[in-house]
């Protein structure tokens, strides 16, 4: 049904409440929601959209939708909207019985300009997890964002471990031991998938004791299984959870839910994609034999001088994964060249350089981070800017690509060739202390001098 064929039903029946989607043909929801409230303003409209388009929802609520609510949802969701609903319309009709129409309007704006605010911290909020890549950061963020949303002072997100409840992220809570499933209220959230708030009185799941204020469960669902829980209890202002709040702290929990599935389907994909490269790296190497396991050396070393350096995470990162991919682009250079022993003629030698544009080629598709790509094409470069491919000098040259550039040379030197025997590591420390300020960064040969391989200890 598109939005002429729901207009044509709404002037023939009578309807107590109408959903709508965004999105229909020839006429969309939120044309479709200002037609029927011209027939009758007094129906309300609940709009559907999806979390990427909550401006079209913040636009719909301007434009007097009830209210909104967020693909996929569930016969829950539904419930609690209707619950809602029909409650501001017994509001209204309350006050509409008294003749206070004033008190109505204030009513009305006060509850729209709620649902305004609470738009408006979905949409910060989903904006930010947008951001978010760890998981760890999604389960803190919301732990913290739902203690500061709802006003309490306690709460706890509980992962499923085996068959007890491990609470990772608190607030409020100094120490939780490992709650048991078995037996306890989250038994029954696993099987309703659905929150539940325990009464004054009832039993606190943590200590045992009788609740002295309410005590929400929501469960963290993922592919339909579920993967935790959120308690939160003692509200600071002595009341109990209100609708929106626990609405709210639904929507939050859904989307970062949904984070969490993207991050896992992301992280698949990129699995995936690092075994495809090493299977082309595995290629290379089978291709030229003599730098069997190169690679694998390579990035240990580089990860070595990283620490000795102190390297942020990003760039170790960048290291583990693109080490391995350095000499990617070899598998563009003739086996004639690749395969030579012995000295290389200008030409050849002009082929070979162009292995790293050639590997930034094969990954700049792939969607890798800009590190990961610096890494690849800079391996080359020099501190004097006598390097290839782009000839980039001193702290110019991203430095995970001046750190692999000398374990790089480290290996390549004291691995035998067929033409050459490697040299001994004494020899090789030499080459590279001599070359420390015109091939080499010196802050990098020093970080290197340090690390157990360049002191001889491996
Ligand atoms: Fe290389």
């Amino acid at each position: 049904m598109d939005g002429l064929e729901g207009l044509e039903k709404v002037s023939h029946d009578e309807y107590d409440i109408i959903f709508t989607d965004i999105k229909m043909p020839r006429m969309g929801g939120l044309e479709f929601m200002q037609e029927v409230r011209k027939q009758n303003p007094m129906i309300p409209v609940v709009v559907i959209t999806a979390y990427s388009y909550l401006e079209t929802a913040i636009s719909a609520m301007k434009q007097g939708a009830a209210d909104f609510i967020t693909k996929p949802f569930t016969f829950n969701d539904i419930r609690h909207i209707l619950s809602k609903v029909i409650r501001e319309r017994e509001l209204i009709k309350s006050f509409a019985g008294n003749g206070n129409k004033d008190a109505v309007v204030e009513t009305l704006n006060s509850e729209l300009y709620k649902k305004l605010q609470e738009i408006n911290t979905l949409f910060n909020f989903s904006i930010e997890l947008d951001e978010i890549k760890e998981n760890s950061s999604i389960f803190s963020r919301i732990v913290s964002m739902i203690a500061r949303l709802l006003k309490v002072k306690r709460v706890a997100l509980g992962l499923l471990e085996g068959g007890s409840i491990e609470s990772r992220y608190t607030i409020g809570i100094a120490h939780i031991e490992k709650l048991p499933l078995k037996g306890s209220i989250y038994e029954d959230v696993i099987g309703s998938k659905t929150y539940i708030v325990l009464e004054v009185g009832q039993k606190n799941p943590f200590s045992g004791y009788p609740l002295d204020s309410e005590f929400l469960i929501i469960p963290l669902i993922l592919n339909n299984e579920v993967l935790g829980f959120l308690s939160i209890t003692d509200k600071t202002d002595g009341y109990k959870f209100a609708d929106e709040e626990i609405n709210l702290a639904l929507t939050l929990t859904h989307k970062a839910c949904l984070r969490l599935e993207n991050n896992a389907l992301y992280e698949i994909t990129y699995n995936n994609l690092i075994n495809t490269l090493k299977t082309l790296i595995l290629t290379v190497e089978a291709r030229d034999s003599y730098t069997k396991q190169h690679s694998e050396r390579v990035t240990k070393l580089s990860l070595e001088i990283a620490d000795e350096i102190g390297c942020a995470q990003a760039e170790k990162d960048a290291i583990r994964f693109a080490g391995y991919l350095h000499d990617i682009g070899k598998i563009g250079v003739r086996d004639i060249v690749l395969l030579k022993p012995g000295g290389l003629t200008d030409e050849e030698f002009e082929e070979i350089k162009k292995h790293p544009v050639i590997g930034d080629n094969i990954v700049s598709p792939l969607g890798l981070f800009p590190l990961e790509r610096l890494l690849i094409r800079h391996h080359h470069e020099r501190f004097d800017g006598h390097g290839y491919p782009d000839g980039l000098q001193g702290e110019d040259i991203p430095l995970i690509a001046r750190i692999l550039s000398v374990a790089d040379t480290y290996d390549s030197m004291t691995t035998t060739r067929p033409y050459r025997k490697g040299v001994n590591h004494k020899t090789a420390i030499g080459e590279i202390k001599r070359c420390s300020s015109s091939q080499f960064d010196p802050v990098v040969v020093d970080a290197f001098m340090s690390t157990s391989t360049g002191r001889g200890g491996s």
